[in-house]
């Protein structure tokens, strides 16, 4: 096991990531094999992540802890601190930030904002309209009747997949909508795209993007796609089932025009900029965009990362993103799935007591994120208690690779889903034609 921080190295790098998930596991994970990197910090982080970074669980004030640490790179893993302007902050101190800046990281944070971005870049998406609270009953009921046969409701905050419904059932997507609006919020109701989903995770910096390999991503937490949307259940890349230019129209269509015309607005992008796309009968749709990298897709994409992260990561806080040589890739397949609580996505129960995914078990794939530590043992206290990723040649012994290392693992009442990439592996994905209904 490495030293705590993994100090002692040949690097100079100090960096603080900010966040405390799985994403941020894997984000630390890699930094903390990069011989250029000295330090690795988190904050807050969680204690299955302490064999490979410092962790720093008061994150009340990043930028006290980036100036008391000295650090020359803050990388910041979750939407809320972007979205509320932790990056502005922070460059105002001095600091090289991964992540946009609280006027870009609206394209995540506002749908109204970014679907104003695609109308005006010429970005296929969902149509879309919104409901305010208060509205009227027939009005409801007369959108309602705009859409369908299958309803997408969606509340329109930051709600991390969570709040959406996908559903054929109008009484369901009514009920949905009243109890948004109950909650004060407005909804959006949405076309449904219709085609099998990819992340795409771009780095982008200004005018220039560059992709990383794309991923699938699996939101209900039931098996076959069933039950309620979670923040993702398990995800897997590259996607063979992709057309072999998938990953380049999916940029030349969608986020090369994005990130031109958020440069043109004077709201120049400069971070990661997820796309979370529909692959449907006219290509690529855009779903929706974040404004940082997906959890749990990031575990699998940087598993298969080769170049080292931290200098990356540097170029795109540092402007200089065009003169990056090509990233390299490993060969293969990575996939990982998502252990979660006992009762998560409703209420997950926290405190059970977790088994053999103790910190420092990141070689054997674990990527923990809502863990705390209990008498020595790490408990559950999030929904998503932790990840395992599986590596292989091909996508089914990938698939294998994580379920055996998951069956290691024991949380009482736990819970995860056995189908994850199957469909892939089973060849059963298939991409709509082109200008097919
Ligand atoms: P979002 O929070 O917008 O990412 O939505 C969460 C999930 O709901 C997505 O990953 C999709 O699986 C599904 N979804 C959202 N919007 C649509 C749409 N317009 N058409 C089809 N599926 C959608
Ligand atoms: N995996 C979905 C997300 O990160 O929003």
């Amino acid at each position: 096991m490495r030293p705590s921080g993994g100090l002692a190295r040949l690097g100079t790098m100090r960096i603080l990531v900010l966040g405390s998930g799985a994403r941020e596991h894997a984000l630390a994970y890699s930094l903390s094999r990069d011989e250029s990197v000295s330090e690795v910090h988190v904050s807050p982080g969680n204690p299955g992540m302490k064999a490979i970074a410092t962790l720093h669980p008061d994150d009340s004030n990043p930028v006290g802890l980036a100036q008391e640490l000295g650090v020359d790179l803050v990388v910041i893993g979750p939407e809320i601190p972007l979205v509320a302007g932790v990056g502005d902050e922070l460059r105002e101190a001095g600091f090289a930030v991964f992540g946009p800046s609280k006027a870009a990281a609206q394209i995540e944070g506002s749908k109204a904002f970014a679907k104003d971005v695609m109308a005006r870049a010429g970005v296929r998406t969902a149509s879309a309209e919104s409901l305010q609270p208060g509205t009227w009953d027939a009005e409801i009921e007369a959108t309602l009747d705009r859409f369908g046969p299958r309803f997408v409701v969606k509340d329109d905050g930051l709600a991390a997949g969570k709040g959406v419904v996908v559903t054929d059932d109008r009484a369901v997507a009514r009920a949905h909508i009243d109890d948004v609006h109950a909650a004060g919020n407005p909804v959006l109701l949405e076309s449904f795209l219709d085609g099998p989903e990819v992340s795409l995770f771009c780095l982008v910096d200004g005018e220039t993007v560059v992709p990383l390999i794309p991923a699938q991503d699996f939101k209900r937490v039931g098996e076959g796609d069933t039950g309620p949307n979670t923040g993702g259940m398990g995800a897997y890349t590259p996607l063979p089932w992709l057309p072999e230019d998938g990953v380049q129209r999916i940029v030349d269509e969608v986020c090369i025009p994005v990130a031109k015309q958020m440069a043109e607005d004077g709201v120049p992008y400069s971070g990661l900029l997820y796309a979370g796309l529909a692959w449907t009968s006219n290509g690529p749709e855009v779903i929706e965009f974040n404004c940082r990298f997906g959890d749990p897709e990031t575990q699998p994409v940087l598993q298969l990362l080769d170049t080292p992260l931290a200098g990356v990561l540097n170029a795109v806080a540092n402007g200089t993103l065009a003169e990056l040589p090509p990233l390299q890739w490993k060969d293969g397949y990575a996939l990982t799935v998502v252990l979660a609580a006992e009762g998560y996505p409703e209420s997950a129960k926290k405190g059970g007591v977790i088994t053999g995914a103790e910190a420092g078990s990141e070689d054997r794939g674990v990527r923990a994120a809502g863990v705390a530590e209990k008498d020595g043992a790490l408990v559950a206290a999030g929904g998503r208690v932790l990840n395992v990723v599986g590596e292989g040649a091909t996508l089914e012994e990938a698939r294998e690779k994580a379920y055996a290392t998951l069956a290691t693992i024991d949380l009482p009442g736990g819970h995860f889903r056995k189908d994850i990439a199957l469909a892939a592996v089973e060849g059963k994905i298939t991409v709509p034609g082109e200008g097919q209904a």
